[in-house]
């Protein structure tokens, strides 16, 4: 049984993660979304909880996925659940630096294999950050999250 783990911070999660997921799910028997707790990120706007309620909602009828979060390294992660692979999105030459020296550096730590996914061209532009912007001026979300995940943010956003 083929395990993988598509790690991220999911602040929120993006139709750019959700097609990645979808494409995942069909390549291996069982994938894990793994919401990373504590980043070097800076400050989440989204609680965990709120994170595991969106990816919940739009993966409910994806039956080998599972949602869940983890602090430390992901490759202690990886152990713990003996998964086979990372999956990570790529988005453009511009991700390719970054994803290449956590891939080389998980590696390194554990061998374990990083596949990439290369996003779909139509959604390559988006990122959290921008969503989490459109939101917070009052922008439509439509383009860029699934429904569930803008209905969840407007409610953060009544909230504060
Ligand atoms: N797939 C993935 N990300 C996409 C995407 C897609 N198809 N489309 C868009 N994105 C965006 C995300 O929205 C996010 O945008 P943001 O920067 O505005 O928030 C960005 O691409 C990538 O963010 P994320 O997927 O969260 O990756 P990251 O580079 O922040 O790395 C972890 C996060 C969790 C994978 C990494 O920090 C980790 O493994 N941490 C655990 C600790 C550890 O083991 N560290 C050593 C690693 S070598």
């Amino acid at each position: 049984m083929k395990k993988a783990i598509f790690p991220g911070t999911f602040d929120p999660p993006t139709k750019g993660h959700f097609d990645i997921i979808k494409r995942a799910a069909k390549l291996v028997d069982k994938l894990y979304i793994a919401i990373a707790v504590n980043t070097a990120k800076k400050g989440s706007c989204f609680s965990t909880e709120e994170k595991q309620e969106m990816l919940q909602k739009i993966t409910k009828k994806m039956k080998n996925v599972e949602v869940i979060h983890f602090s430390g390294l992901i490759v202690d992660l990886a152990q713990k659940l003996s998964a086979d692979c990372i999956i990570r999105g790529v988005r453009a030459f511009s991700d390719a630096e970054h994803e290449f020296s956590m891939a080389l550096a998980n590696r390194a730590l554990s061998k374990i294999e990083t596949l990439f996914l290369v996003s779909d061209e139509k959604l390559s532009h988006i990122s959290s950050t921008l969503i989490r912007e459109i939101a917070y001026f009052g922008g439509s979300l439509e383009e860029f999250v699934p429904k569930p995940i803008e209905q969840m943010i407007r409610k953060h956003l009544k909230r504060k």
